[in-house]
This record gives C-alpha cells, structure tokens and sequence, in this order.
C-alpha cells in the first residue's frame, strides 16, 4: 500500500516538474548552503534513494530538477490570512500509478484535479502539500527551511490538508514556526522522512524557544515514521550525573527547556508514529494546549545528555500519552503548572530521571496541577520513579494523582516528594510552599539502588491524604548499604503492608492545615 502510493508520489513529480519547469518559482534560485560536511547519514540517505527505483521515476530524479529551496533562516513564519501568495503552488493533485500519463495543462490550478485515472486510490478529499515540489533537496546538507515554510504556507489554507515529508529524505532545517492562527483547521504534517537540526551555531539565535514549532492551530497531527534528529551531542555537557540521594536531587537541571518541537496555544494535538532524537534540549513540549494526543512514538536520547527531558507538559490540559517508549537524560515526562487531567499510561521510561511532576513554585510563584494519572509504566535505570518536585516559597496546589501499576528495575529512588527542590548548593529556607494533598501510589514495585521511598514535605504545608497501596521495592544488591524509606510531614495511609515497612507516614491528616489564602486557591 505505502509503496504504492510512493509510486504514485513519484509519478505525481515528474508531471509535476513538467508543470514547474515554466515557472521561475520552482528554479534559479540560488540557496544559501551551509558550510557543513556532509554527514554520514547524508551519504546514507542518498544511496538509499538510489536503491528507490520503483517506476523507473524516482524522487531523487525529482529532486535534483529542483535547483531552488535555498535561503532558509525566517523565523515566525506567519502565513497571511488571504489565500494568494506570492509563490504559486503547484497543482497538488493525487496521482496515477504504473504508467506514464500525459502531462496536465502546464497552468497550475489552484484546486486539486480529481484524475484518478489508473491504479492510485484518491488521497481523499485532502491536498498533499510535498516539501519535494517546493524546492527541498533533502540531501542533508542543503538548507530546506525555506521549502518547508512554502509548503506549509500553502497546506496552512486547505482545511484538512496533508504537508508531507516523505521517507528517505533527510532535511536539515534551521529553526521554523508553522504557525496560525489563520490556518485552517485539521493539518496533518506527514513525516515520514527524517528532519536534521543545523549544528552550526549561527542559526540558533540567543533566547529562540524551540526548533520546530507549531502554534496557534486548530487541529494538528504529526504522524508518520519519520525522524526529528535534534544532533544535540554539542549541547549537552559531558559532566555525568552523580546523585546524592540524602540531599536533594541536586543535578537535575530544572531551567527553562528549548525544545525540539513545541506546540503552543493549539487545540486537538496529535503526535504519532514518529521518533524524535537527539535533542539539544527538551524532546516535546505542549505549552498552552488542549486535547492532546501522544501515542506510538519514540523519544530516545542517551542517558547522560544533560537537561533533555522527554515530554514536557505547560498550561495544558486533556492531555493522552500512551504507548511511547522515553529515553533521555532527565524527566521523561515533566509536568508543569497549569496541568490538568493528564493521562499518561502504558509508557516506558529510562535511562532518565522518571515522570515528574514540577519543580513547582519557583521563585515563588503559583502553581496549580490536578487531576494527574499515571499508571502502566515500566521504569528502567532511572533517577527517580514518580515524583513530585516543588520550590520553597510557592503557593497554589497539587491534587488528585495517581501512580498505579508502576515496574521499576534499578531505579535509584523510585517514589519521592521533595518539597524542597533546589537546583543549587543551597536555596534559602522559605515557609510557603505548593500544597500537595490527594496523592496515591498503588502496585509499584521492583527493584532501587538506592532508596525505596523520599517523602520530604514542608513544615507550613505538610503533604495530606498520601495514600500507599501494594508496594513491594527490593534492594538490588542486597550487601550494599541502602537508604531506609524517608518521610517528614507527611500524612496518609497505608492500605496495605509495604515492603520495605514504611513506618514514618503520619496516620490522618496534619494537626494545623494552614489556612488557604487567596493566593493558594487554583
Ligand atoms: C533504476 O531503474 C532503471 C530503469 O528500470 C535501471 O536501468 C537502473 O539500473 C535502476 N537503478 C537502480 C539503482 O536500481
Ligand atoms: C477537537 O476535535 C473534535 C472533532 O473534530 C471537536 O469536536 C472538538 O471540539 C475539538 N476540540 C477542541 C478543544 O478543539
Ligand atoms: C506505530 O507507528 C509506526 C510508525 O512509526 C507504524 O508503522 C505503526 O503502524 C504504528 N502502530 C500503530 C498501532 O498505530
Ligand atoms: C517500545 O518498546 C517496546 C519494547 O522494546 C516495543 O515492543 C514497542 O513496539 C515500542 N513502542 C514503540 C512505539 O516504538
Ligand atoms: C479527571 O480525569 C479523568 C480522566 O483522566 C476524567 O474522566 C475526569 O473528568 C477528570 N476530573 C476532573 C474533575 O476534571
Ligand atoms: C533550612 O532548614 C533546615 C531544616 O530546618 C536547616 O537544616 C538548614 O540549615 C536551613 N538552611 C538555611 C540556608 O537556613
């Protein structure tokens, strides 16, 4: 099927070229190429397309007719409201297979030609927008920015429309916003090709938020079986991480995360089938959104890559994670203020530093989270299980959590609360705190390196209804010396017999809650 409508895709280029070849947009424009050795996976990608020879008309042929798609490096790409543009878009029309058809009128016309002649099914009512036929070499070294703001300005005004990145390419592109609002509702970006980050520094300008970002949109899917390779090596200190449990977890960088790919203020999100990798910081990251669907896909960055969380949630809600496997080199979910009903199950998490929730409260500042489940994950060789972070000083609240049904094999400390949080040697003593309440573990078990559980509240804002349910956490070695499980003001229950016996929770509720200001209410 797939290879079907690659060969359709194909097919579909070469009229197309026939179609661009009279039109001074699809050639002579001279691109701005990047002072960059060519990558070994570059070579790679082109042998491969070689090997691509299905109708005898490939896309490699394709691409190299186009000479333009050079110039990238605009930023905010903001395509304007009205539907005319400069760049004429070619004639995004589903194609026929097998066989060469006479070339369409060399005009391009501005709807789809529903000529399903021979074998290829339709491509629905959606338009395909190919990154291909907008002069994108994806060679790995030509600089492609351009062509993906083209094809996205065009696919931004076709409600329901299909941008595709198609596989066997490996396009470098610099930073770029898809950005509405005044895209039409239900894109699909299909990637099924592989996206390289630029390395050389001078296309990263100071304080730019991510690399690949959407924003402002209606109904956005990624899909496919492509790649998003962040080439963050360069990024990352090689200063291994050496935690000293019986102090806070000091070298878990909790700054502000640029992320690979970001979502903000966008509604119905999807992310599927892709791998993103290699981050130079965070992974993924959804600020300001709702409805959010994460599912079949890979985050995978070394273990030692400093500060590259995984999923980093802001100011979202509705939000589905399942069935992705996360590693990286710290949390693999991160859920920040502003979260609620975030559902994340049948994940795996490590090497990294586990899912959390915060660091919260920072420079103290208000923060609210409801409403969290996390269940079915298997943790291996990570920092921390499920924890909740908070910053002394914070106000605002943490309620409704659940971790159930969690594996853990060599994990160093597999349930925490640390309402001390502090990414320095010391922070200053402070009494107001995020209020946590309504936290409970069930069926966690496994295997620590280093201590079962780290309960550590604050004495203002002590944690209440911390409920303990089938938890069963061995030692890995059992001669090693391990820490005993750790509480400070922390009030529950224990449903049932842990092991190791968790005798320091505080049974029923704290004697003096304080009392609620407005600035605590969420
Ligand atoms: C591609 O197909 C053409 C025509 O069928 C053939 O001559 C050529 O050897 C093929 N190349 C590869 C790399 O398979
Ligand atoms: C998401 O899409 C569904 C169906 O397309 C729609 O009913 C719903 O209102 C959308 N939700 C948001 C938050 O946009
Ligand atoms: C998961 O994604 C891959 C592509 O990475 C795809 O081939 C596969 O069909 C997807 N599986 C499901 C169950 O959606
Ligand atoms: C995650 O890893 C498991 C075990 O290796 C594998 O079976 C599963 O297909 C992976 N999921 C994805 C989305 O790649
Ligand atoms: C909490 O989340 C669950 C599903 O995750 C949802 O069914 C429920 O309505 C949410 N509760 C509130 C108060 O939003
Ligand atoms: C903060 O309080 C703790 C516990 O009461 C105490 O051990 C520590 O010295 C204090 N730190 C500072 C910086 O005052």
């Amino acid at each position: 099927m797939s290879r079907f409508r690659m060969k359709c895709f194909g097919l579909l280029l070469l009229v197309l070229l026939l179609v661009c070849s009279n039109f001074d947009g699809c050639e002579g424009r001279t691109g701005k190429h990047w002072k960059q050795k060519k990558s070994p996976s570059s070579s790679m990608v082109r042998k491969k397309g070689k090997g691509k020879n299905g109708s005898g008309h490939s896309h490699n042929a394709g691409g190299h007719s186009h000479s333009g798609g050079g110039g990238g490096g605009a930023h905010h790409l903001s395509p304007p409201p009205s539907p005319k543009t400069g760049h004429q878009s070619p004639p995004p029309s589903p194609k026929t297979g097998g066989h060469l058809s006479p070339p369409p009128s060399p005009s391009p016309s501005p709807s789809p030609s529903p000529s399903p002649k021979t074998g290829c099914p339709p491509a629905s009512k959606a338009t395909m927008f190919d990154v291909l036929d907008y002069g994108a070499k994806g060679d790995g070294v030509t600089d492609d920015t351009k062509a993906f703001e083209d094809a996205w300005a065009a696919a931004c005004k076709v409600a329901g429309s299909i941008m595709v990145v198609p596989a066997e390419y490996e396009f470098l592109v610099g930073p770029i916003s898809f950005s509405g609002p005044y895209c039409q509702p239900n894109i699909v970006f299909q990637l099924d090709g592989m996206i390289i980050a630029p390395t050389n520094a001078k296309y990263w300008g100071s304080g730019l938020l991510w690399w690949i970002e959407f924003t402002k949109l209606r109904g956005i899917t990624i899909r496919g079986s492509g790649t998003i390779e962040g080439r963050g090596s360069v990024w990352w200190t090689n200063t291994e991480s050496d935690i000293n449990p019986d102090v806070s977890f000091e070298t878990d960088i909790d700054s502000d995360v640029d992320p690979a790919l970001r979502f903000y203020g966008s509604s119905n999100v999807t992310v599927t089938g892709i791998t993103i990798q290699n981050s130079q910081q965070c992974h993924l990251k959804f600020d300001n959104c709702e409805a959010v669907q994460v599912y079949n896909m890979t985050i995978a960055s070394p273990g030692n890559s400093l500060n590259t969380d995984g999923i980093h949630l802001q100011n979202s809600r509705d939000v589905m994670i399942h069935h992705t496997n996360l590693s990286c080199g710290d949390d693999c979910v991160s859920i920040q203020t502003g979260c609620s009903n975030v559902n994340i199950h049948s994940v795996t998490c490590g090497p990294g530093h586990g899912i959390s929730i915060g660091g919260l409260g920072r420079d103290s500042s208000k923060a609210c989270v409801s409403n969290i489940t996390v269940r079915d994950v298997n943790m291996h060789n990570t920092m921390t299980g499920v924890r909740i972070k908070t910053w002394q000083g914070g106000s605002g609240s943490v309620q409704s959590v659940k971790f159930s049904n969690i594996r853990v094999t060599e994990v160093q400390t597999p349930i925490v609360i640390d309402q001390f949080y502090c990414d320095r040697s010391t922070c200053k003593n402070q009494t107001s705190a995020v209020a946590l309440s309504g936290i409970a573990y069930e069926n966690i078990k496994g295997t620590y390196t280093v201590k079962p559980v780290h309960f550590a509240c604050s004495d203002t804002s002590p944690c209440s209804d911390i409920t303990l349910n089938e938890i069963a956490l061995e030692p890995l070695q059992e001669h090693y010396h391990m820490y005993e499980p750790f509480c400070w003001q922390t009030y529950g229950e224990l449903y049932t017999p842990t092991t190791p016996p968790i005798v320091c929770l505080q049974n029923g509720k704290p004697a003096s809650n304080r009392i609620l200001s407005d600035r605590d209410l969420c």
